[in-house]
């Protein structure tokens, strides 16, 4: 038996109406805010990945499929879906569309990391991108877009946390700041962050060894240094959240673990869900386009892990309606009753009524138990008496209620 790699998921059968009624939530609430869907390739060029998540990250150091193709090009499985959809912005020249583009996507993303509860090699992200705006009002309004997405689904224990991590100016001030406090703890840094201490010393925020963790809890916080532009912006988000009633607290350890961010960073995090307890992070990208080739075009955006969704709603014992599979099961009890079961199925399933009958030659009992498995809402009994007066004995599985129906009937009710 070959089962599935590591990190990696089956979707069963009798577990995917729970995937459908997660997109279709994603999908309702994107559209209500405008938004349209983006699909974009499940590989790229390596370096979409390096210039937009950027080379000192973890996710591009350690946690990349990355291949060469048979045309010898570098190419990388997506680890999520920013980039993809900022590169694709850029390539279909979407900048000169109407803006802001308000994007959205339902995608599965690939990272080669530690498999443990909510976090697999291969998982799913419902995720917003909004293209084109720079005002605060569109970050509220993607925090708020997240939040009604999390209700719509039945989620309303999370914890929105928000920080401001300032632009490319004030980080230069920050960035001094903390590499002066790191420097003086450099030797009990681990190597990875000995490294980006001299590249890229903000990732050592966001580094998970517990000496580097120690280190990092004293060090200076952003927000202390942030200029007034930024301050200002991040004042009218909050102001917004609160006028669209959406709680937050503000936590200056929020930095994030990819390098595109800018100015607004949030995440909604979980205490039901273990130790990865982030159902959704995002923030502001003001350099992501014009870093990709592309104009200077702000942007913002978040992603919900869907599996962690999926394991939150299981824990807090949100029931996720099931809808009915087969509307009506044709139970026949010989074989030209069989024929006739056959010919009402398809009359029923061409007026768009989910229809099914026996295939396995079963007796009724077992037909019986068949349906009821399957979750089937009404059986239809054909025997030779229903077969000679031209009609099925139709029973409700839901109250044991029995009509008598002539087929013309069965075929043309409302079900
Ligand atoms: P991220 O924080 O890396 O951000 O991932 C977003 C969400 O994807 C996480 O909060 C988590 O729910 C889920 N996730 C991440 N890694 C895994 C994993 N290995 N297994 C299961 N779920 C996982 C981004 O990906 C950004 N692109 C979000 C964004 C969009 N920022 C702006 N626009």
């Amino acid at each position: 038996m070959i089962s599935v790699p590591k990190g990696t998921k089956d979707v069963l059968p009798q577990e995917s109406y729970k995937w459908q009624y997660i997109e279709n939530a994603a999908r309702k609430v994107a559209k209500t805010f405008g938004a349209a869907e983006i699909r974009t390739p499940t590989f790229e060029h390596t370096e979409v990945f390096l210039r937009g998540v950027g080379e000192t990250t973890d996710i591009v150091n350690k946690e990349m499929y990355t291949f060469l193709d048979k045309g010898g090009r570098s190419i990388t499985l997506k680890p999520e879906g920013t980039a993809g959809v900022a590169r694709a912005f850029v390539d279909n020249g979407l900048f000169s569309s109407a803006l802001p583009s308000k994007l959205f996507y339902i995608t599965q993303c690939f990272r080669y990391e530690r498999p443990q509860a909510g976090r697999l090699r291969e998982f799913h992200q419902f995720g917003i991108e909004f293209l084109g705006a720079s005002d605060a009002n569109i970050d509220a309004e993607v925090i708020l877009l997240a939040d009604s997405f999390l209700k719509e689904v039945g989620i309303n224990n999370v914890t929105l946390y928000i920080n401001s991590i300032g632009c490319k100016e004030c980080r230069k001030k920050y960035q001094q700041a903390l590499i002066e406090y790191l420097g003086k703890n450099a030797e009990d840094l681990c190597p990875l962050c000995k490294d980006r201490l001299a590249k890229n010393p903000l990732r050592v925020l966001d580094c998970k060894n517990d000496d580097c963790k120690k280190i990092t809890a004293g060090a200076p916080k952003i927000l202390d240094y942030i200029c007034d532009d930024c301050s200002k912006h991040f004042e009218k988000v909050k102001r917004l959240l609160t006028v669209a009633g959406v709680d937050y607290k503000v936590d200056a350890g929020i930095v994030r673990g990819l390098d595109y961010y800018t100015r607004t960073v949030f995440e909604f995090v979980s205490n039901n869900i273990g130790a990865q307890g982030t159902v959704c992070g995002g923030g502001r990208y003001d350099g992501l386009i014009a870093e990709l080739g592309g104009n200077d075009v702000p942007g913002i955006g978040f992603a919900v892990g869907i599996e962690r969704i999926l394991m939150l709603l299981e824990n807090t014992g949100v029931e996720i309606p099931n809808p009915d599979k087969v509307k009506v099961y044709l139970a026949p009890m010989g074989e030209k009753e069989a024929e006739k079961a056959f010919e009402l199925a398809s009359l029923l399933r061409a007026r768009g009524v989910a229809a099914d009958f026996d295939h396995m030659g079963r007796g009724i009992k077992a037909q019986f138990k068949y349906a009821d498995k399957i979750g089937v809402r009404y059986v239809a009994v054909i025997g030779s008496d229903e077969l000679n007066n031209g009609a099925v004995k139709l029973k409700d599985m839901t109250d044991g209620k029995e009509e008598i129906l002539k087929f013309s009937e069965l075929v043309n009710k409302e079900f």
